[in-house]
């Protein structure tokens, strides 16, 4: 990697202060929708039940929610007084791990909408007069305050999927199927990303996080990429071929996770009368084998990918097959482009609670021709979460700083549960490698 800074490009967001302001209430509105659902199909019993140890309650989400629009956007834009100070420490993740926070004295659901929903009236009256152009205080610049609240909202809407996903119970949620495979036969295996410099992260995205930043020249050598994640159908192949019962494949660390918790499969599959189920939110249904592998660990997808004689792919060479352009030389916002995503190009937001099947969204493919780099699935990568050279944390130490460090492991892509203001080519996601409750599976390489 060089140090080299990167002049601002071309694709950049428009940046007039009357476009950031509808997208910022967009975004927002959006996640507020999301949030609404998620909270209002299941019953107060539900809402405050601990469905997993890993997670908080659901109406600890929505109270946090509330509380992190509060403290960004009332107090730190806004210059307003607390509305409640007292519930300040109840909904700060740092003081409270997500075990424990069934016996704390939470606002109740009825109380916990009430609040979010009284943050959210004063938020829309600060965000109607704020100033949104550059010359501001940096939090104001961009309306990243309000971009960031929306995305902070967005990620615990995929968090409070997760909780559904382990509810147990019968369905809360519905939603249509994902579009199929448009021209999967077309689709090669793998695709080659020649070698060379790219640009790596971004100095320009306006809602950028920062981890993101900056932007930087990065050498990758050139290698192949899987086109498409990998299927249920080709793990189901790595299972039986005895993939779980032999400590070659794995990392020291996996094996002794399969041998401490005698894992044979993804989580939420069984296998009934020789055939492999899964349970999805609430409705157990065969394995499709076209659809990419979902709840999966970093153990696991490594040890896939070593028994099909390949590697997880590195971080800066994710990004590369997923941004960059050899047309122009630059790195574009998306795979497919500079513009937004749309339901043709990718699979967000929770449209549809399910990936689509690996070959689909043919218009959302890469310069390199990979596809489904968005959405879907989250996507492991081989790389510890680190931060780049030249990293300020802004604006909170705790949002990326404090998991920096050798026992992150980066994904990559972001999932059909995330929205798409948290998703975007450069946005970087991480998590320890045991876990598999996220909506996460991966893609392989290989060095050319
Ligand atoms: C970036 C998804 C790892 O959920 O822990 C939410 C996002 N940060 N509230 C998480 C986040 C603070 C974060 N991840
Ligand atoms: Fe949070």
């Amino acid at each position: 990697m060089t140090g080299t800074p990167v002049p601002p490009g071309a694709g950049e967001l428009d940046l007039d202060p009357e476009a950031l302001r509808k997208r910022a209430l967009t975004a927002l509105l959006a996640a507020r929708a999301r949030t609404a659902l998620l909270t209002d199909s299941v019953d107060d019993h539900d809402l405050t039940a601990q469905h997993s140890p890993l997670m908080s309650p659901l109406v600890w989400d929505l109270a946090h929610i509330g509380n992190q629009e509060e403290l960004w956007l009332l107090r730190a834009v806004g210059g307003r007084a607390a509305l409640r100070p007292e519930i300040d420490g109840l909904y700060d993740a740092f003081e409270h791990p997500r075990a424990s926070r069934p016996s704390l004295p939470l606002l109740a659901p009825a109380e916990a909408r009430i609040y979010a929903a009284d943050v959210r009236g004063r938020a829309l009256d600060i965000l109607d007069t704020a100033p949104l152009h550059g010359g501001g205080r940096p939090l104001e610049q961009a309306g990243f305050a309000f971009g960031m609240v929306a995305q902070h909202e967005q990620q615990h809407d995929e968090t409070m999927l997760i909780t559904h996903q382990l509810r147990s119970g019968p369905a809360a949620l519905g939603a249509p199927e994902p579009p199929g495979a448009t021209d999967a036969v077309a689709l090669p295996a793998e695709v080659l990303v020649p070698g060379g410099p790219f640009t790596m992260g971004t100095s320009t995205e306006p809602w950028a996080l920062d981890n993101e930043r900056p932007a930087h020249r990065r050498e990758v050598a050139a290698f192949h990429i899987d086109s498409a994640p990998v299927t249920c159908g080709s793990y189901r192949r790595f299972i039986d071929d005895g993939g779980y019962t032999e400590a070659r494949w794995w990392a020291p660390e996996g094996w002794a996770m399969v041998r401490a918790h005698e894992l044979t499969a993804p989580l939420f599959w069984h296998k009934d009368a020789g055939q492999w189920l899964r349970r999805r939110f609430g409705v157990t249904e065969p394995v499709p084998d076209d659809e990419p592998v979902l709840h999966v660990s970093w153990y696991e997808a490594d040890a896939y990918a070593r028994w099909a004689g390949r590697r997880l792919p590195t971080e800066p060479e994710w990004e590369k097959a997923a941004r960059h352009d050899p047309a122009s030389g630059r790195s574009l916002r998306y795979p497919w482009g500079d513009e937004d995503p749309t339901p043709e190009r990718a699979n967000l937001g929770q449209r549809h609670l399910r990936p689509a099947a690996a070959g689909a969204y043919a218009a959302g493919r890469s310069p390199a021709g990979a596809g489904q780099l968005i959405g879907d699935v989250w996507e492991w990568t081989s790389s510890d979460f680190l931060p780049y050279p030249g990293f300020a944390a802004f604006p909170y130490r705790e949002y990326s700083e404090v998991f920096f460090g050798p026992e992150h492991k980066v994904l990559r892509g972001g999932s059909f549960a995330v929205g798409p203001v948290a998703c975007r080519g450069t946005f970087r996601n991480w998590d320890l490698p045991v876990r598999r409750q996220i909506f996460s599976g991966f893609r392989t390489a290989r060095s050319a």
